[in-house]
């Protein structure tokens, strides 16, 4: 499977085996994070590939490995990261690794982690690791998301790699508008839910951007333009050309 085909099978992994991951698989991962295309190239961000020992989470499911995710705080950061490990995500679960994005994820990191990553906040994990019981989802029709209709001013073919994007509580918190070739990118504020997530959906937001930019790789531009039009219950994030 290679990453494109992992968007329309993938899913949150929550249980694992016990067995750890090779070391040159872990090294590949370090690898797919590196060659990772960020959506800001200016924006400081940082990771760490770490064990169950230095996770704290109020959930009932551990994986065997997270990875942490530092980023400096500023405009886009937090789009950046999820566009970012998006592609990471992508990549594990093409190899057959299983994933899930943790929010709700605690560093609890010695000194050298921190000062390692200094300047910058651990505001993301992401659990991993060899899956168990569990499979990829065979058909599009498993993911339960909203209709293209509702997620797009139009109908939109091109967008179905973004509809079927993991977010934080299944909050799918983006909506598309077309202008030409042009597709502002927006995301939902109207909704308690999005009210509660607030930066969170941010993350979300580099996620489907990130699964656009998997299916059109070749020609995928990001940009902001200068006067987005306001559109009551949404903030903007950027523009896309595909
Ligand atoms: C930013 C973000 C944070 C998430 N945090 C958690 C979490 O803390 N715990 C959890 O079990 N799942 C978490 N998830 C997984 C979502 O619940 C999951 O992606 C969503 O319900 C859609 O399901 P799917 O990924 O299987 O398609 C998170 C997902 C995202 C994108």
């Amino acid at each position: 499977m290679n990453t494109k085909e992992a968007i329309y099978c993938r899913k949150s992994f929550r249980s694992y085996s016990e067995e750890l991951l090779k070391p040159e698989i872990l090294q590949d991962i370090e690898k797919a994070i590196q060659g990772a295309k960020p959506l800001y190239p200016h924006i400081r961000f940082g990771w760490e590939i770490i064990g169950t020992d230095k996770v704290k989470c109020v959930q009932n499911w551990r994986a065997t490995h997270y990875i942490a995710m530092f980023t400096e705080e500023v405009d886009g950061a937090r789009e950046n990261l999820g566009f970012i490990f998006q592609q990471v995500e992508l990549y594990m679960q093409s190899k057959g690794i299983g994933t899930c994005w943790l929010g709700l994820g605690k560093l609890n990191a010695g000194r050298e982690i921190l000062e390692k990553h200094s300047g910058m906040e651990c505001v993301m994990m992401m659990g991993f690791g060899i899956p168990e019981g569990e499979e990829y989802r065979k058909e599009v029709d498993e993911f339960k998301r909203r209709a293209l209709s509702e997620i797009s001013d139009m109908e939109d073919g091109r967008l179905e790699c973004a509809r079927l994007a993991p977010s934080a509580v299944n909050s799918q918190p983006w909506f598309f508008v077309h202008d030409n070739e042009t597709i502002h990118v927006y995301c939902i504020t109207k909704y308690l839910i999005h009210k509660v997530l607030g930066k969170m959906n941010k993350i979300d937001m580099g996620i489907a951007l990130a699964h656009i930019y998997e299916e059109n790789k070749e020609t995928f531009e990001f940009f902001k333009t200068e006067n987005p039009k306001e559109i009551k219950g949404h903030y903007y994030i950027g523009s896309i050309k595909i």
